[in-house]
Order: structure tokens, then sequence, then C-alpha cells
């Protein structure tokens, strides 16, 4: 689904969230690049991106064409500052109740409240889209995302063990975490 765009304050910033476009491809995939090396609380590394502009057109028209979620790009006064999004859990009719979300931010957009206005009005999105569950990973000793979720309704619900490897041999478990909605 296509976000039409929407401007907030934030603590005299303008906040604008909005679908993206075709011409967003490239600054989408260095944003990836970057966020992933940012923090080690993403499921990649930065050199483990290897999209190509063709692909990340193709992936933000089959976003913008879904009908089970939505991908947003937020820009702190015009400046591209992450973007997060929702889609369906699979396509089984037992699991269409359930929507998965992924949201993160350049480290200097962090911090000041971008991701509480951003996530509360994804959550209000997924519950007039219909869902029940929202549903999301957090890495363990991600503090700052995890005191997010819980302070907007997300419970601890299960944890898989040194889900993640990193390159220096130390783990760290994938907290799942969910929201009845
Ligand atoms: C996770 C993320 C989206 C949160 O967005 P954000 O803009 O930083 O979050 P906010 O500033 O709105 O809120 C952060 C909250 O955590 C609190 N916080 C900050 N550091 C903290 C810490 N070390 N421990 C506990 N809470 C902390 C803040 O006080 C704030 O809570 P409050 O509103 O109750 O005061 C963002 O930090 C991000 O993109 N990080 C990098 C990528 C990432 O981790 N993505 C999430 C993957 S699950």
């Amino acid at each position: 689904m296509v976000l039409k765009e929407e401007i907030y304050k934030l603590n005299g910033k303008t906040v604008t969230l909005r679908a993206p476009q075709p011409e967003d491809a490239e600054m989408l995939i260095e944003y990836l690049k970057t966020v992933c090396d940012e923090t080690p609380y993403l499921s990649q590394y930065g050199d483990e991106v290897k999209i190509t502009p063709e692909d990340e057109i193709k992936f933000i028209e089959r976003r913008n064409d879904s009908e089970t979620g939505y991908l947003i790009l937020a820009f702190e006064d015009g400046e591209f500052a992450g973007n997060m999004s929702f889609e369906r859990v699979g396509t089984s009719r037992r699991a269409k109740h359930r929507a998965s979300i992924g949201i993160a931010f350049f480290q200097k957009n962090t911090g000041h409240g971008l991701g509480r206005l951003a996530l509360t009005r994804l959550i209000e999105l997924i519950k007039e889209s219909g869902y029940e569950q929202a549903e999301l990973t957090v890495l363990e000793g991600n503090e700052r995302a995890k005191h997010l979720y819980e302070s907007l309704g997300f419970k601890e619900t299960g944890r898989i063990p040194k889900a993640n490897k990193y390159d220096d041999g130390t783990f760290r478990d994938d907290i799942l975490m969910t929201k009845d909605l």
C-alpha cells in the first residue's frame, strides 16, 4: 500500500512520512549498507548488502503494490532518516492476522523521539489494515529499541538463543516481541 505524504512536528523539526518512489532506490541501498554497520542490532553486515538499483526498484514497486503492508520512509527537515515497514506473516490463512514489523534509522536520527512517532503511526496503520497481532524481532542488548517497544505495548514472547553469530565469534539472541491489537 502507498502512504500519502504525512507531516508531523517533532522538537521543532519537520518529520515527513511517505511511500518510497523508484527514484529513491540508490538512496535506500546506501542507507541499508550504512545502518547495517552502524550498530550490531540488524540482521546482517553492510558488506552483505548486494542489491542492485534495478532489484531495489522492483522491491519498491512490490512493496507499494502490496495490499497487505506498507514500506514507509521517514525524513527529518527534508533529509532521509530511515524507514519502517510491516507485512503479513507468510501467506497461509491461519497467519493472516499477524503483521511483522521492521524499522531502522540512521544513528544521527535516533534517540530524540522519531522512533516513537513513527512506530505509533505504523501501529495505527497495522490496526487499520485489520491485523490482530503485531510482531517484531529485537536483538539482545538493543535496550533502546526494547524499551521503546515495551512502552508501546509489545511483550517479550520468545527467544532464539545465539541466533546471531558475529565475525569475532560472539553471539546475540533474537528476542521475539508481540503486541495484541
Ligand atoms: C530502534 C529505533 C527505531 C528507535 O528509534 P529512536 O528514535 O531511537 O527511539 P525514541 O527516541 O523514540 O525512543 C527511545 C526510547 O528508549 C529510551 N532509551 C534510550 N536509550 C536507552 C537505553 N540504553 N536503555 C533503555 N532505554 C533507552 C529513550 O529514553 C526513549 O524512551 P522514552 O520515550 O520513554 O524516554 C532506532 O534507535 C534505530 O533505528 N536504531 C538502529 C537500528 C535498530 O536497532 N533497529 C531496530 C531493530 S529491532
